[in-house]
């Protein structure tokens, strides 16, 4: 696909400056400054080669050929930009690594950490000819259910902001261009094509879009990347406002503005309002498209020159045509994969730890049960265009096993046994032990729609039997079924073969559930209401084969049995449980939400080894907050896994039993109920007149997650979060003290040193985020009560303190005033607050800003 000869690295050299070849010829990726600018040579290198391009040529450059490459242009020595996803490891045909998703990133709170990730992830970009990179992501986090929350970096922009720069400074110092996306306001998955999210400037300032503006002011990303969603009713790739206005004039981004996948709706209006980049096809900014508006004058040839000079600005920041495709590093890197792995160790936040369960004692524990649907295999990412395919993946199972092997030496008396199970009740015991009053009534029609004339014969169960059909023809089962126990139940169906269809009736009305193919191509339906004891209903369940010979199963469980009989025996006997819950890659992904609750049944399972365990651990997979009101209180420990990456495993091992201490600290408020979000009545579209472009109003305004949960004046019912901003345990403790600040009074502007204490007061090495927060007294527009402005992540041997200094600047105490237009600071007395959550913020001090 790539276009390199030397044909045209000799049009190249004629083209170009001596100095810029010598450059390129003798500089290794890793040793050129990539993140610099461009170099007025360079500038006048672009002028040129722009002036030999006829017009045609240069509409050809602002669209791709494929869906990762652009248009190369021989004549000038261009070489088609080779493009990648994404945010937690290359998806380039090729198996990559797969890092922890960007959300666990920002977990851990750990900006130097976030720059090695990038930079592996340049260097993994480079050894696969990468240019440039699809990634970071740093929408906002909303609501718990937005999809691509794990692709993003939580809900605070000071912390977003500062895990991204860090980031595309990793990647951009390996040659590789990154992308900030989605450009903007892209916080949720639902109608992204067609639904517009509207708010007013200063809610787009303050949160929307400080983490994009930081990625171009301080980082110079090479890119920006137009979300799919409309902002204030117009296409992202259409906003003027957006692209021009704020990125290009007021930010001077000087990069590249490209389309998301398929997300230009109209090529003059995307050329005219600052889009660079069409991908992955030129669909609209085309010759058809664009050469007639330019001839009749309604589109500037000056505005296509100045996206080609920005393709071309990237192609000589990042030496995209003249150096060699592929570096010779091999594909799987030992260093990429040791990055992987700290920082999976880094961003595993442990929520709870009643009567401190964890770190288990490795000798003590000789009957280990991982129980769950996550446990294996690795659930490393979740899904969509952030898949990665990796040569190695540590499933939790694997590496618990693997450690316990590693730290133990079976004895007479103890076996240091893992034992597993998936948790998942097995077919054949849910349809054999289901029984029908007088057994199930099977009839086989000859047409396609259960009439007429049956073969009719009575069966006990259906077992996944060999049953003979007609292909063209219906099946029927129907019998009576009386539940033994009071309690909620579900029908489950095992649907034969893949293209067979079913339709399961209760009492004859139709039950469905959006969960279709649960698990293996089974089906888990509830029904409608709770049985009483002895109470009876009529179960038929409509089948239409695709195949002269089915294998359907049908059963009914009471949700206590929703556990295997393995399972619930493994936990009824181990010391411990480690139980693997959560969303994967085909539940969490882009394009679509996903629930609040955790996917089916897993509260239930949670629930059932509760039951019959009192140590259970539960480890979650998501990029967010889940539903946890039915179980939390049943269970002592939780760990936050977040989308760990390929070694997520061994990370999770070394924090259960206390080789990790576990540092992460949740980069998004976790709401104990969904309706306790602020966006509860904004986040999903309130005018709905116009189905092809549902508007979503951020009503909430600034007020989101712990800007809403601790501020009195808007949060006037006191709603509490389950789990705070920031927050996250330790296997040890930490006190902060001795807050003090370089001046009590200060002219706005004037930079204000902060300085305090921290210390390791328990027995075992750990690290914590000291956390800054701002807030003013008595402002003259709302402003929530505190905000982030600056932490550190501090690493402390037991007993060790230290002394952080972290310094504010003249943003820190601004807000965006809708009057002036501008950043502004009231003269006004502030509050600084340290400690280490959004909620547990012990020190304070005044300053007087004049
Ligand atoms: C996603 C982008 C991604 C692109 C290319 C789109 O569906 O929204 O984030 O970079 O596909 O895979």
């Amino acid at each position: 696909m790539r276009l390199r000869s030397s044909a045209f690295a000799l049009s190249l050299a004629m083209i170009f400056t001596a100095q810029f070849l010598l450059v390129s010829l003798i500089a290794a990726p890793a040793a050129i400054a990539f993140g610099q600018r461009t170099s007025p040579a360079q500038e006048q290198q672009i002028e040129q080669m722009l002036a030999t391009l006829t017009l045609e040529q240069k509409i050809d450059l602002i669209g791709g050929v494929s869906t990762w490459y652009t248009h190369a242009e021989p004549s000038i020595g261009l070489t088609s930009i080779r493009m990648s996803d994404g945010p937690a490891g290359l998806r380039s045909g090729l198996p990559a690594i797969a890092y922890p998703a960007p959300i666990a990133l920002a977990a851990s709170w750990d900006p130097a950490l976030a720059e090695r990730m990038g930079t592996a992830l340049g260097h993994d970009a480079r050894s696969r000819g990468v240019d440039l990179l699809l990634g970071p992501g740093v929408n906002i986090a909303r609501a718990p259910m937005g999809g691509r929350n794990f692709e993003y970096m939580g809900e605070d922009p000071w912390l977003a902001s500062r895990i991204a720069v860090a980031y595309i400074n990793g990647v951009q110092s390996q040659g590789v261009g990154a992308t900030v996306k989605h450009f903007m306001m892209n916080n949720q998955e639902f109608n992204r094509h067609n639904a517009s999210s509207d708010a007013d400037e200063r809610t787009k300032r303050e949160i929307y879009l400080p983490a994009f503006e930081a990625a171009v002011k301080e980082a110079h990303v090479a890119a920006m990347m137009d979300s799919y969603n409309l902002v204030d009713g117009v296409h992202s790739t259409q906003n003027g406002w957006m692209n021009v206005t704020l990125a290009r004039k007021e930010w001077g981004f000087d990069g590249v503005i490209i389309s998301d996948w398929v997300s230009v709706y109209d090529g003059v209006e995307a050329a005219r309002n600052g889009l660079d980049l069409e991908m992955p096809f030129a669909n609209y900014m085309s010759r058809e498209t664009l050469l007639p508006a330019i001839r009749n004058g309604s589109l500037s040839e000056q505005l296509i020159d100045d996206k080609v000079r920005r393709i071309l600005r990237f192609s000589l920041r990042f030496k995209t045509s003249t150096r060699q495709e592929d570096d010779t590093s091999s594909l799987f890197s030992e260093t990429s994969d040791q990055v992987a792995l700290d920082v999976a160790r880094k961003s595993i936040v442990l929520l709870k730890n009643d009567h401190a369960t964890l770190p288990l004692n490795v000798e003590k524990i000789c009957t280990l049960a991982v129980i769950g649907p996550n446990a294996s295999p690795a659930v490393m990412g979740g899904g969509g265009s952030a898949i990665v395919t990796t040569h190695k993946s540590v499933s939790l199972l694997e590496g618990v096993a693997d450690y316990v092997a590693a730290h133990t030496q079976a004895t007479a008396d103890c076996k240091h046994a893992v034992l597993y199970d998936d948790g998942w009740p097995a077919n054949y015991d849910v349809f054999s032990q289901t029984s029908f009053t007088g057994g199930l009534q099977q009839q086989i029609f000859t047409n396609r729609d259960w009439s007429g004339t049956a073969s009719t014969t009575q069966r006990d169960h259906l077992n996944e039997d060999r049953i003979v059909t007609p292909k063209t023809g219906s099946i029927r089962w129907s019998g009576r079924f009386t539940a033994p126990r009071p309690g909620r139940y579900f029908v489950i169906v095992h649907d034969g073969r893949a293209a067979d269809k079913h339709s399961i009736f209760v009492d004859g009305k139709a039950i469905t559930t959006n969960n279709t193919d649960l698990h293996g191509e089974l089906y888990y339906l509830p029904i409608p209401h709770p049985l009483r004891q002895g109470e009876a209903v009529d179960i038929r369940m409509d089948y239409l084969p695709n195949d002269s010979e089915v294998y359907p199963g049908l059963g009914i469980l009471q949700e206590d049995d929703i556990l295997s009989t393995r399972a619930r025996s493994l936990a009824a006997h181990a010391d411990a449980v480690v139980f693997a819950a959560g969303f994967d890659k085909n539940t969490e992904h882009e394009g679509r939400d996903r629930t609040f609750e955790l996917p089916p049944l897993q509260d239930t399972m949670i629930r059932n080894i509760a039951s019959v365990n009192h140590k259970v651990i539960v480890t979650l997979n998501s990029g967010g907050n889940v539903d946890m009101r039915s179980w939390l209180d049943r269970v002592p420990a939780l760990l936050h896994l977040w989308y760990p990456g390929e070694e997520g495993g061994k990370a999770i091992a070394e924090v259960l039993f206390g080789q990790q201490n576990p540092e992460g600290r949740l980069p998004v408020s976790f709401e104990q109920k969904w309706e306790d979000n602020p966006t509860f009545h904004s986040y999903y579209p309130q005018d709905v007149a116009n189905p092809q472009m549902p508007h979503i109003r951020y009503t909430e305004g600034i007020f989101l997650g712990y800007r809403y949960y601790d501020s009195p004046a808007v949060n006037t019912q006191h709603v509490m979060p389950r789990f705070p901003f920031g927050f996250g345990l330790s296997y040890t403790t930490f006190e902060f003290s001795n807050l003090s600040l370089s001046a009590s009074s200060l002219k706005a502007g004037d930079p204000l040193t902060v300085t305090l204490t921290v210390k390791n007061t328990g027995t075992v090495a750990g690290a914590t985020v000291a956390q800054i927060y701002v807030g003013e007294h008595s402002p003259t527009i709302p402003r929530p009560a505190y905000e982030l402005k600056a932490f550190q992540k501090i690493e402390l041997a037991p007993g060790e303190s230290c002394t952080v200094a972290l310094t504010l600047d003249r943003r820190s105490f601004a807000f965006w005033s809708p009057q002036s237009k501008d950043w502004q600071v009231d003269p006004a007395r502030f509050t600084i607050f340290a400690g280490d959550s959004s909620e547990h913020l012990p020190l304070a001090q005044d300053v007087t800003l004049r």
